[in-house]
Parts: structure tokens; sequence; C-alpha cells
């Protein structure tokens, strides 16, 4: 089922997310339908706020639905190292038409659990690494617009207010 998604600025996507505790059917369903939502909008990575549901749980897959062992499931994630500093354009589902550079560590480790509530962690670089600070940061309540220089930040904010206004939003 392919969820809504929510917009900024949505407050649960200002909000830091709450714990996964329960690993059931009603979260691997949540999980089904986030990655079908993330392959309906051609999008890498999706955190649950993103379709209003304050979790911490994260899908990405780089592959776009291509490749089945691409799909990431990181519950409770949480970035355990890093190392280096990237500036590139990266979007947002939740910010339609807005892509910006920011920077982010180049390399990272991440510590989370599964689907079935086993604990791992996995190394990321390049757009990996970049998805999973992004998708992360939603999960303690960030949007990359707050991440974007001031100057970038105003011009896109008020680039919203006039989509807003235009109903196109
Ligand atoms: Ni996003």
């Amino acid at each position: 089922m392919i969820l809504k998604i929510v917009k900024f600025p949505d407050p649960v996507l200002s909000r830091p997310a709450e714990p996964v505790t329960e690993f059931d059917d009603d979260l691997r369903r949540l999980i089904t339908n986030m990655f079908e939502t993330t392959y309906a909008e051609q999008g890498v990575g999706l955190a649950a706020p993103q379709v209003g549901v304050s979790k911490r749980l994260v899908t990405i897959d780089l592959s776009v639905g291509k490749v089945p062992e691409d799909r990431l499931v990181l519950i409770n994630p949480e970035i355990i190292w890093s190392e280096g500093r990237v500036y590139l354009e990266e979007g947002c589902l939740s910010f339609p038409d807005i892509r910006e550079k920011v920077v982010r560590a180049a390399k990272v480790r991440v510590r989370a659990q599964d689907e079935h509530g086993k604990w791992f962690e996995m190394d990321g670089e390049n757009l990996l690494a970049r998805c999973f600070q992004h998708e992360i940061d939603h999960v303690d309540g960030m949007v990359f617009l707050f991440r974007m220089s001031a100057l970038k930040r105003d011009l896109n904010q008020r680039k919203i207010r006039k989509m807003q206004r235009a109903g196109e939003w």
C-alpha cells in the first residue's frame, strides 16, 4: 500500500521519534508499505515520520527496487562512528522540488536492529553514508533544511511559502 508522504512543516517531522519496541506483523507491514511508497516516489530512503508515524524506523534501497538485496531496514538506528566531510546536493521526499548542497560525513558506521529485533552494525560510504545520515536525522526530528547554510535555508523557506500560497505544496 502506498502511504501519503508528509511534507514540511508538518510537526511530526520536527519531533524526535519514539523507539520501536514491538517487532510484530504491524511493523513488518509498515516496512513493506514504506518500501512501496519509496519506489512509487522514485526515492532511495524514507523514515517513518515521513509517513506520519513517529517511530525510529528507516528504509533504504539505493537500487530503487531493482536489487532485492539492497533493501535495508534500520530500526532504532544510531551513528556510532563517522569520518570525513562531503558537501553534495541532496533532496527529500518531504521537500518536493528542493535540492540543495549539505555537508555530511563521508563514511559512517550505523548500529541498528533489523525487523526481527536483532542488532547489527553496518558501514556506509558515498551515497549510502549520506542516506544513513539524512534518514537518521529524520528519526531525530531533524530535516535537511536545517543542515543548509542560513542563506540557502532562507531562500528555500521563501520558495516553500510561495509554493504553499500557490497551492503547489
Ligand atoms: Ni528526507
